[in-house]
């Protein structure tokens, strides 16, 4: 078992930390914020994460949270690299965080591997190993090591991965790395540190181009009569496309796929290649939400005065994470049409700037939807579907749900006397 350093406490270093963990290593966590590293002292875990806060309590004795890189590096064999790498303005993604790692590794006597968890542009790893090596760090392994992690299901995707991709020069650094996953049910896959950087981003780029065609197929579908849903479902039983990231919504949200497939193009542009098919999804992707409102728009002739419900919140369910989340474009775009907006949430905490401070938050569906002119599925969180429906379309002014994530029946909704909308499917009248 070894000693590991993980810096950053955020989605990524928390599961990497209590996993590793888990497996029985001893991780120390280093995070620059300080009520972070208090909170986790305490045993809160700042963030919501299925599994997580269990995880840490069960490995309390393997596990160390400090504001101090040295504290974190006296005795780590391995340090960890997963801090944010967020967008420029230029889209590329800003590396600050990852280079002020990269200097505090100066006083790290056992030190034998650094491993990037942080999503990187292809050819960082180079760069950070030519630095090590300038520090007087030469000795020390490099891999990088891509997640694959999905919030909402990250501490099982860690410990049961679809693959570990450990891309490095080193076969000592490769074995180490490896060797750490001992417990992990799946597959290693070791390549070149530029591929397994790739590798992150190819599979973000290609996961988000399966979302936006199903996306534009599903404007296909309204505008011809077919039912996205019946047509994804038989699509995706061809094995050579397979049934995943083929759901129609609002358009792919969170911290990774609308950052990385923006990093992608950038990269791909600044190499003098423009990434025609990625430009395309990112501008269908930033449609999506807008399109959604415009068509609610039409069906109930203006949006001035009307009040409008969203259901759900945060990019998708099981998570806390209101990272670009199409609802705040959705409740900035009702409000500048002058719509008056509430919203309901299980898990969400929007902060006090805009859109939100104009948005009155509910703790119940009901009183989000009472006098109401239309109610919109904006995030398919599964207590949604329990909800009294036949109270909901009582208490509505006008009852018209927009089902923004085709995720309740329909069925039922009509018998109710709603009238429903969806993505990809023609508009349900009352029965
Ligand atoms: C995504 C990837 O799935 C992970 O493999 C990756 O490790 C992670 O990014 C990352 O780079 O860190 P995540 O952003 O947590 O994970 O969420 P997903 O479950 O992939 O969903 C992303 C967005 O796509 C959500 O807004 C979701 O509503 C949307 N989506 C997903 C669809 O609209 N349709 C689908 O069929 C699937």
């Amino acid at each position: 078992m070894r000693n590991i350093a993980v810096f950053g406490a955020g989605y990524i270093g928390l599961v990497t930390g209590a996993c590793l963990a888990e497996l029985g290593h001893t991780v120390t966590v280093r995070d620059i914020q300080p009520h972070r590293v208090e909170s986790l002292r305490r045993g809160e875990v700042p963030i919501y994460e299925p599994g997580l806060s269990e995880l840490l309590a069960n490995n309390e004795d393997r596990l160390r949270f400090t504001l101090d890189a040295q504290e974190a590096l006296q005795h780590a064999e391995i340090a960890y690299v997963c801090v944010d790498t967020p967008p420029t303005p230029s889209g590329d993604a800003d590396l600050s965080r990852v280079w002020s790692v990269i200097d505090d590794l100066r006083n790290a006597p056992h030190l034998a591997a650094v491993v990037m968890k942080s999503t990187v542009p292809v050819g960082t790893g180079e760069q950070v190993q030519n630095a090590m090596t300038a520090a007087g760090l030469g000795h020390v392994g490099y891999a990088s090591n891509p997640e694959f992690t999905a919030e909402g299901k990250a501490v099982h995707d860690f410990l049961h991965p679809d693959r570990i991709v450990i891309g490095t020069a080193d076969p000592v650094a490769a074995e180490l790395v490896a060797s750490l996953h001992k417990g992990v049910d799946g597959p290693v896959q070791t390549m070149s540190i530029a591929s397994a950087e790739m590798v992150k981003l190819a599979s973000n780029a290609l996961l988000a181009t399966k979302i936006t065609f199903t996306n534009e197929i599903a404007a296909v579908c309204e505008a011809t009569g077919a039912d996205v849903e019946e047509v994804a479902a038989a699509v995706g039983m061809d094995h050579r496309l397979g049934p995943h990231f083929l759901k129609a919504g609002l358009g792919y949200g969170g911290s990774c796929f609308p950052k990385d497939s923006r990093a992608l193009r950038a990269m791909a542009s600044n190499s003098g290649y423009p990434f025609q098919l990625l430009s395309a999804v990112i501008e269908v992707n930033d449609l999506q939400p807008r399109r959604a409102i415009a068509r609610l728009k039409e069906q109930i002739g203006g949006l001035r005065g009307r009040r409008i419900a969203l259901l759900g919140l945060t990019f998708k369910p099981g998570t806390d994470d209101m990272r670009e989340a199409p609802s705040a474009i959705i409740a900035a775009r009702l409000l500048s049409e002058g719509a008056q907006v509430t919203g309901w949430d299980p898990m969400a905490h929007p902060g006090a700037e805009a859109p939100w401070d104009q948005v009155e938050r509910k703790s119940d569906v009901i009183d989000a939807v009472t006098d109401c002119d239309a109610a919109m599925v904006v995030t398919e969180w599964p207590e949604l579907v329990d909800v009294d429906w036949a109270k909901a379309a009582q208490a509505m002014k006008n009852p018209l749900l927009f089902d923004g994530r085709n995720l309740l029946n329909r069925q039922d909704l009509v018998r109710y006397g709603f009238t429903c909308m969806g993505v990809g499917r023609i508009t349900a009248l009352p029965k």
